[in-house]
């Protein structure tokens, strides 16, 4: 495997300080995008090359190129936050690095070396600092890796030519109304992922077959919508774009990785920080019956959703066609909140980095 460098074109400013200031002081949920991008090719025969930081701007594809017709895409997401002293870090970036070559052996596409991986994000970021939003707060400057085939062409094959993307969008809450619980559809006939497939890889069809259940949540009146297996239409999977965590009092589990499920870099972490604080962590499968019954009984004290773009993100009312529930009486729940702010004081650099999972920049 070829690892290229990045080669650094002239900076553009297309936005003066004012302008940008007034975008971080409400960025929002991936709205608006900095700079700059960084660019890395790979053809047949000739492996990775021509890694270039670029301005950020629209690419240019012929109708036939192959991701458009057959979805040979992945991507990632992973966040820089600005420090105490002013500088950045990302957080865990070797392990969003690992999981795109993961996506990439599943879709055939060529896996793009860790390292370069890496570099070009710490490039993109290296030049568009100023994008990165004040220490402190909720915001933090989201990262977007992907790949998409270039191959021009209507054949159904791995293509022969691929694009390697980073754009960077500063980020503030996920969810429109910041960190307030959200309220879950649990689809019991739509699925998002089967044994076999690829549920476990971060390719945007699995996100584009997500978009239906969404919109029949949204129509339940729900936030989110969370899936079950495929097969016995029993087990609770994810919601789609973020992991899912049970909290039974000084327990948290999570859904086991059965391989229809993403490994979310939040959901590992949380593993370790919860033991860090003295709590049980497991993974475990967790039947749609028992996630009712057991909060019916009290024994299951606190849900949450999670993910990098969401961080921790409560969950206040379920609803199944059969009925509803509360959890933790629709509030954000103790245990929760503080594993967030636990996380959070990591990748914030308030609180020791005993993992090493701070990339400083
Ligand atoms: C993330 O949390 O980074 C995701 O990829 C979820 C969503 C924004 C697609």
């Amino acid at each position: 495997m070829t690892t290229p460098t990045i080669e650094l074109k002239p900076s553009s400013r297309p936005l003066s300080d004012t302008e940008r200031d007034a975008i971080l002081a409400s960025p929002g949920f991936g709205r608006h995008f900095t700079d700059h991008m960084v660019t890395v090719k790979w053809t047949e025969g000739r492996g990775w090359h021509d890694g270039q930081l670029v301005p950020y701007g629209p690419l240019s594809l012929d109708p036939a190129t192959n991701v458009l017709h057959y979805a040979q895409e992945i991507f990632e997401g992973l966040k820089a936050y600005r420090q105490p002293d002013g500088t950045v870090a990302t957080f865990r970036p070797d392990m969003n690095a690992k999981r795109f070559q993961h996506s990439a052996w599943r879709l055939g596409m060529p896996e793009l070396p860790v390292e370069t991986f890496i570099e070009a994000c710490d490039a993109l970021v290296q030049q568009d600092k100023d994008w990165v939003p004040a220490h402190g707060g909720e915001e933090s400057l989201y990262l977007r890796p992907f790949m998409i085939a270039t191959e021009v062409g209507l054949g159904v094959k791995p293509a022969n030519e691929y694009l390697f993307v980073v754009i960077a969008s500063p980020a503030g809450a996920y969810f429109p109304g910041g960190v307030k619980p959200v309220s879950i559809w649990l689809s019991e006939d739509r699925v998002r992922a089967v044994p076999g497939g690829v549920g476990d890889a971060k390719t945007g069809g699995n996100y584009a077959a997500s978009l239906l259940a969404q919109a029949e949540a949204a129509a339940k009146g729900c936030d989110q919508v969370a899936y079950l297996d495929a097969v016995e239409h029993k087990w609770v999977e994810e919601l789609g774009g973020m992991n899912l965590y049970f909290v039974y009092g000084n327990k948290i589990v999570t859904p086991t990785l059965t391989g229809s499920l993403l490994a979310g870099v939040t959901r590992d972490s949380l593993l370790q920080v919860a033991r860090d604080l003295g709590y049980e962590a497991e993974e475990t499968r967790v039947s749609i019956d028992q996630w009712q019954a057991d909060t019916e009984s009290g024994a299951l004290t606190e849900v949450f959703a999670c993910g990098t773009a969401a961080v921790i993100t409560p969950v206040g009312t379920v609803k199944r066609a059969t009925g509803e529930w509360k959890q933790s009486g629709g509030e954000a729940g103790e245990v929760t909140m503080r594993l967030r702010n636990a996380l959070l004081d990591v990748q914030r650099g308030t609180a020791e980095d005993r993992h090493g999972w701070m990339h400083k920049l």
